[in-house]
């Protein structure tokens, strides 16, 4: 009986083992899309490596560091020149040994497809592309000087390209049946610099020839929905259905700019769905966004930018979303931008700084955001890494609640992400209006003011002296009707009925604590000077925790 029990474990097993776990996959929940990991839905914790940082032996001695940190997602490089050193030979080592320590330490991988973008340039085509110019077409500029970038107008360079990314995810298909692997980057920070596009003589046939029907007929079949931006420069052009694309667009940067964003986009298309076609993982592409007043030519342009979303949607609709890298302040604003036409949020790169902590929880808790991921994350250093690693951690604890509440109206963010940010930010949640401040400065050191350390693993709560450049920020979830979550840091919060008349709110409960395996711990109830008597609830700066909070009306 026993061994026929063994048997039964060990076919079962095998079983699992030879048809590997489900594919990542996107699914609606309201408003919201959510990333499905194992059959559930998953929040990236995430940080992308520096560019030179993705080889296994090199990366080795950063596992831990990047498991203290609370990370679950590493977002990772993929380099061509490596994985294909010589034409048509192909070289999975590094990859496998990626996959092998992610899976090893209990992370998952999101990997980057340094092909034939990279920052706008060519620089991780193998040398083999690199010397042969004739064969692998150069992006020229107005001058005809050619560009270390690899021209969108070549069948040769997209196939070939194509043919190195299919074998990448033809790889992952036989050798990551667990999917550690979750989500693919196509090329990186595709754009056109320093002029807005491409004079090599294919660019300039193309662009003398009338823009696709396809591009104009999507444009025209979802006028209502276009980009303020592209609408206007459309418009300008006479608003036309067909023509060449100084005629359709303008003879301006504006216009060119379009042009190479649906040359960039078919291309990225044809890549993507190649690598479909072996492994069906979701796939994005990333934009490098504008600094405010540059002009097409003058930043990495035709990427997949908010002004262009609706040209790589048309172009390129084998790729599920478009993301930001944001290393800007104001954070909502782009991020927010991304959002637009049901566009989910995964953030593959954001600054490494300690504003990086509270913007993470505003993705999660405003924009139901499946990923926040810092830049060079092996290199984070105190003290953005202890408030990343704290913020993290409240997100971990939180995750069964926030997509159980993600698309319903029922999750909310507060930022501060200047000291100039207007106060206090206002929200409405179900009956309640809620009056969000915001406050960086160090707790006074009264007696009765030392913070409980909630859980070792919050080490920024160590941050006495470091309380005065603390973020600001956090999220809330609706628990009930007058049941809400706070999660975060250096937040003051006070409360009307919406609609109230002459009724007021009041405090009936004010509870800290944890969640452990989605189980609510209670660790102290809050009441007198932490509630300023009743009147507020108030998440002191300098330390990431969560509240919970019953409120009732009165008269
Ligand atoms: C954005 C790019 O996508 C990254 O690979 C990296 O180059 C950072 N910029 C800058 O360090």
């Amino acid at each position: 009986m026993k061994t026929f029990r063994f048997l039964l474990v060990v076919l079962s097993l095998s079983a699992i083992g030879l048809r590997g776990a489900d594919l990542p996959a996107l699914r609606k929940q309201g408003t919201a899309t959510q990333l499905i990991v194992d059959g559930q839905p998953f929040l990236a914790r995430g940080g992308e490596l520096g560019n030179s940082s993705g080889e296994p032996d090199y990366l080795r001695a950063s596992w831990p560091k990047l498991k203290a940190m609370n990370l679950n997602t590493v977002v990772a490089p993929v380099y061509w020149d490596v994985l294909e050193p010589v034409e048509g030979n192909f070289d999975f080592a590094t990859v496998d040994g990626l996959i092998a320590d992610a899976r090893a330490n209990g992370m998952r991988l999101v990997l980057l497809w340094f092909g034939t973008w990279k920052n706008s340039m060519s620089c991780y085509a193998p040398a083999w592309v690199k010397v042969d110019p004739t064969r692998f077409p150069r992006a020229q500029d107005s001058a005809g000087r050619g560009m270390e970038i690899l021209s969108p107008f070549s069948a040769v360079n997209r196939d070939t390209d194509a043919r190195a990314f299919a074998a990448l995810m033809h790889h992952l298909k036989t050798s990551d049946a667990a999917h550690t692997v979750i989500l693919v980057q196509v090329e990186n920070e595709i754009g056109m610099i320093p002029e807005a596009r491409d004079h090599s003589p294919a660019a300039e046939k193309a662009f003398a020839a009338p823009v696709p029907p396809a591009l104009v007929d999507y444009l025209a079949q979802h006028r209502a929905q276009l980009a303020p931006e592209l609408l206007a420069v459309w418009n300008a052009a006479g608003g036309k259905a067909s023509g060449t694309w100084a005629e359709v667009f303008g003879a301006g940067s504006a216009g060119e700019e379009i042009f190479m964003a649906w040359y960039f986009a078919t291309y990225t298309q044809a890549v993507t769905a190649a690598g479909k076609a072996e492994l069906p993982l979701p796939m994005y592409a990333n934009a490098a966004l504008i600094r405010p007043g540059y002009q097409p030519g003058q930043y990495p342009s035709a990427g997949p930018l908010p002004h262009l979303i609706d040209v790589w949607r048309a172009a390129a609709p084998a790729l599920d979303f478009l993301s930001p890298d944001i290393y800007f302040q104001d954070f909502s604003h782009w991020a927010g931008l991304y959002t637009r036409g049901g566009n989910p949020l995964f953030i593959p790169e954001a600054m490494r700084s300690p504003e990086a902590a509270v913007n993470a929880l505003y993705a999660f808790g405003a924009l139901d955001a499946i990923g926040f991921c810092p830049f060079s994350v092996e290199s984070n250093t105190e003290p953005a890494a202890g408030y990343l690693t704290a913020s993290f951690d409240l997100v971990r604890q939180l995750t069964p609640l926030l997509v159980e509440k993600q698309g319903r109206g029922l999750t909310a963010g507060f930022l501060q992400e200047s000291v100039e940010t207007k106060q206090p930010q206002q929200v409405r949640l179900g009956n309640w209006i809620f009056h969000v401040s915001f406050e960086r400065a160090a707790p006074p050191q009264l007696a009765d003011g030392l913070a409980v350390v909630i859980g070792t693993e919050n080490s920024a709560l160590a941050a006495g002296g470091r309380a005065g450049a603390a973020p600001a920020g956090g999220l809330m979830v609706a628990l009930g009707d007058d049941e809400f979550l706070f999660a975060g840091i250096g937040l003051t919060i006070t409360f009307d009925p919406a609609g109230g008349g002459r009724d007021q709110a009041g405090l009936l409960s004010v509870e800290e604590g944890r969640y452990v395996d989605g189980q609510w711990r209670h660790v102290r109830r809050l009441n007198g000077d932490q509630t300023h008597q009743g009147r507020h609830v108030r998440l002191e700066p300098g330390r990431f925790a969560i509240q919970r909070v019953k409120l009732y009306r009165y008269h």
